[in-house]
């Protein structure tokens, strides 16, 4: 078991890791005086874990209403929050009511949004139930619902009270969304920590048998990495923004192909191979810590190369429109070694154009 601490002052709060979800609510009870709570989760994750939670939370006297959504990003929507806030009313929830998040990014991103908005806040709870939700998603407050006009384009930064984490529900969780949190994984150990991506060259095999010690170093190492950035920088002004390696590519090719082709961990993972390509390119990266990333991804089970039929065009084309582009120019997250990363917008595009290229033989 571990705890991590994030530090934002009056907004503080732990991160505990390896915990059983049997125990969440004897855990809860320790940091709130609150007694009605919201489970919000959806019926594939109930299907395991809802009496499990619930009946802890029971045990431990608290009142639980149980809110469902229909599994899926789609229902990351204003429509499923409308219908959430109706529940809140329905059973009366008050300022000091906990809605417990039990899900991966969708339902936490919305729990989150939620709790964040009705009656101006309330406490959540985020126990996240896959890798990339326990490693990303439930640590660092960003909370939104998607427009069809795009992805989290509603939303707000509010931080939970909690984050519980038992590594055990990965067990049930599908090995291809489990590829999509190590992504996120190898990302942290590139932008930030060298000795953890050492790490995780020696103990992928076993980080991918899900062997719990290793489980909860990893998850435990990525959870206090990211932290570290979002405790100086919670909302996004600056060093935040390194936590985007590898996404500027990444969410180009997931819009180029609506969303269906890559899972999101695929599609980072290409646009990590990428960035370390344009480094490399810059003369900023050397060939063998390049090597060493690209292997390290496949060791993982991720995908290297683009591998969809896209155009370079059009490639380049979505890139130029990306969110990150500041005063015109594109913005990409690039190593200068495995363990550092800067943000330049000064890429040319006859270097993205290159290494796209590359990308797509
Ligand atoms: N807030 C943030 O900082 C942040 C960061 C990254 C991603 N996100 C968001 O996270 C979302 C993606 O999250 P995700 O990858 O966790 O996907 P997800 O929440 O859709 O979960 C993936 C699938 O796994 C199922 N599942 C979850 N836990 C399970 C378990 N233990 N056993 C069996 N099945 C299980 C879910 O029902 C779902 O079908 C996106 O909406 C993205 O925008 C948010
Ligand atoms: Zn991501």
């Amino acid at each position: 078991m571990k705890t991590v601490k994030v530090r934002l002052g009056e907004k503080s709060y732990h991160i505990l890791i390896g915990y059983p979800l049997d125990a969440v609510g004897k855990m809860l009870k320790k940091y709130t005086k609150g007694i009605k709570s919201l489970i919000v989760t959806n019926p594939t994750i109930a299907g395991y874990y809802l009496e499990t939670v619930k009946g802890s939370l029971q045990q431990s006297g608290f009142q639980v209403f149980v809110a469902q959504v229909p599994d899926g990003e789609e229902h990351k929507s204003q429509a499923e929050a409308s219908r959430l806030y109706a529940k809140c009313v329905e059973y009366r929830l008050e300022r000091q009511s906990i809605i417990v998040g039990l899900g991966g990014g969708v339902i936490g991103d919305l729990a989150g949004y939620v709790a964040a908005t009705f009656m101006r806040g309330l406490p959540i709870v985020q126990v996240p139930t896959t890798l990339l939700a326990q490693v990303d998603s439930s640590v660092g407050g960003k909370v939104a619902v998607n427009l069809p006009e795009g992805k989290n384009l509603v939303g707000s930064f509010y931080q939970p009270f909690l984050v519980y984490i038992d590594l055990a529900v990965l067990k049930t969780l599908p090995v291809e969304e489990r590829e999509v949190g190590m992504a996120e994984v190898i990302k942290y150990g590139i932008i930030l920590d060298k000795k953890f991506f050492e790490y995780l060259e020696k103990k992928m095999g076993k980080l991918r048998e899900l062997d719990m010690g290793v489980l909860e170093r990893v998850v435990g190492r990525s959870c206090e990495l990211k932290a570290g950035v979002v405790e100086k920088d919670e909302k996004e002004k600056g060093l935040r923004s390194i936590l985007n390696f590898g996404h500027t590519l990444g969410h180009a090719l997931e819009a180029l192909t609506d969303y269906k082709k890559y899972k999101h961990g695929e599609a980072v993972a290409i646009g990590m191979v990428g960035a370390c390509r344009i480094a490399e390119k810059m003369g900023m990266l050397k060939k063998e810590a390049r090597d060493r990333i690209e292997h390290l991804i496949e060791k993982a089970g991720l995908p290297v190369r683009i591998g969809a039929q896209l155009s370079v065009d059009s490639i380049v084309q979505v890139l130029s429109l990306d969110k990150k582009v500041r005063a015109g120019k594109v913005r990409f997250v690039l190593p200068e070694k495995i363990g550092r990363v800067i943000v330049r917008n000064d890429v040319s595009e006859d270097v993205v154009r290159d290494v796209v290229t590359g990308l797509t033989e």
